[in-house]
C-alpha cells in the first residue's frame, strides 16, 4: 500500500483527481469504480472542474457503482442511484449506457448481482477503483465478517453503519437493512484502488487496514493482497498509525518517475 498524509482533505481530493484523470487520458474508455458518501465528494468536484476547464472526458468510459440500498428506487433522495446523478454524473459526459449502478429495486436480487458482475468483466474489468472506508473498516457495504472472496450480492448493514449513514435520510425514516454490494474479491479484482479517508473518526479504521492483520472483522485490510492502492488521508485519519513518519518520509522522497501523474511532491 501506498500512504500519503495530506495536509487536507482537499489536498487528498486533488491527487486522487490527478491519479483518476490520468488512468483516464491514458485510457478514454477506461472503466472507473465509483463509491458514494461524503468521503469521495470533492474528488468529485475536482473530476467535474477538470472536465470543464481542462478538457477531461468521460464519454468513452464506464463507470460502476460499489452498492445500493435494497428498496430504495431511482427517486429516492437518500438512493445512490441519486447520489451519483446529483454529485457526479449530471455534471459530466458519460453515455447513460455505461453508468451501472447496482438496483435495489430489482425482483431477483441473486440474479441482478450475477449480472453485475458479468458486466464488469465483459466491459474489460475496473481500471481505477475508488473507496472510502466506513468507521468500522468496511469497504463498499462488505460489513465486518465479510468472506474476504466475496463477490456482488445483497448483505445486511451493522447498527454502527445505519447509524452512521442515518444523516442522509429524512428525521425517523428508517434506514434500510439490506444492500446490494460488490464484494471483497470483486473489489481485489480492479487494478488499482484510490481509498480516502478523512478525520478522526476513520483513524481506527485506517491503521487496522494498514497495520493490523488481515481479517474479515476488518473488510479494509484484505487491500494489504491488492498490489497498487493508494490511501490518502488527512493528518486526522492518520493519527493512530503507528509508522506513519515513515509513510511521510516514504512519499517525499519518491523518485521521479515514481511520482503520480502530475502530483506535485507533498513537501
Ligand atoms: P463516508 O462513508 O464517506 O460517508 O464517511 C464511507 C463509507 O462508509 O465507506
Amino acid at each position: 500500500m501506498e500512504i500519503a498524509i495530506t495536509s487536507s482533505p482537499r489536498e487528498a481530493s486533488r491527487f486522487a483527481a490527478q491519479f483518476v484523470a490520468g488512468v483516464v487520458r491514458a485510457n478514454p474508455a477506461a472503466v472507473l469504480g465509483l463509491a458514494t458518501g461524503g468521503t469521495p465528494l470533492d474528488l468529485y468536484r475536482e473530476l467535474i472542474r477538470m472536465h470543464r476547464e481542462e478538457g477531461l472526458r468521460f464519454s468513452g468510459c464506464t463507470a460502476f457503482n460499489l452498492d445500493e440500498y435494497v428498496g430504495l428506487g431511482h427517486g429516492h433522495p437518500a438512493s445512490y442511484r441519486r447520489f451519483m446523478e446529483e454529485h457526479f454524473f449530471q455534471h459530466l459526459d458519460f453515455r447513460p449506457v455505461n453508468i451501472r449502478i447496482p438496483d435495489g429495486t430489482a425482483p431477483e436480487v441473486a440474479a441482478h448481482c450475477a449480472g453485475y458482475e458479468r458486466a464488469i468483466a465483459e466491459a474489460g474489468g475496473i481500471d481505477v477503483q475508488i473507496l472510502g472506508i466506513g468507521s468500522d473498516g468496511h469497504i463498499g457495504f462488505n460489513e465486518p465478517g465479510s468472506s474476504l472472496g466475496s463477490r456482488t450480492r445483497i448483505k445486511s448493514l451493522t447498527e454502527r453503519t445505519r447509524a452512521d449513514n442515518a444523516r442522509y435520510f429524512a428525521p425517523g425514516e428508517e434506514v434500510p437493512r439490506h444492500v446490494i454490494t460488490m464484494g471483497i474479491g470483486t473489489i481485489l479484482q480492479a487494478r488499482s484502488v484510490v481509498l480516502l479517508a478523512f478525520g478522526e473518526r476513520k483513524a481506527g479504521a485506517v491503521a487496522a487496514m494498514v497495520e493490523g492483520p488481515v481479517t474479515a472483522m476488518v473488510p479494509a485490510s484484505a487491500l494489504q493482497w491488492h498490489p497498487v492502492v493508494k490511501v490518502l488521508v488527512d493528518e486526522a485519519a492518520a493519527s493512530a498509525l503507528a509508522r506513519r513518519d515513515y509513510y511521510r518520509e516514504v512519499f517525499a522522497n519518491k523518485p521521479d518517475w515514481q511520482r503520480w501523474e502530475g502530483a506535485p511532491s507533498l513537501d
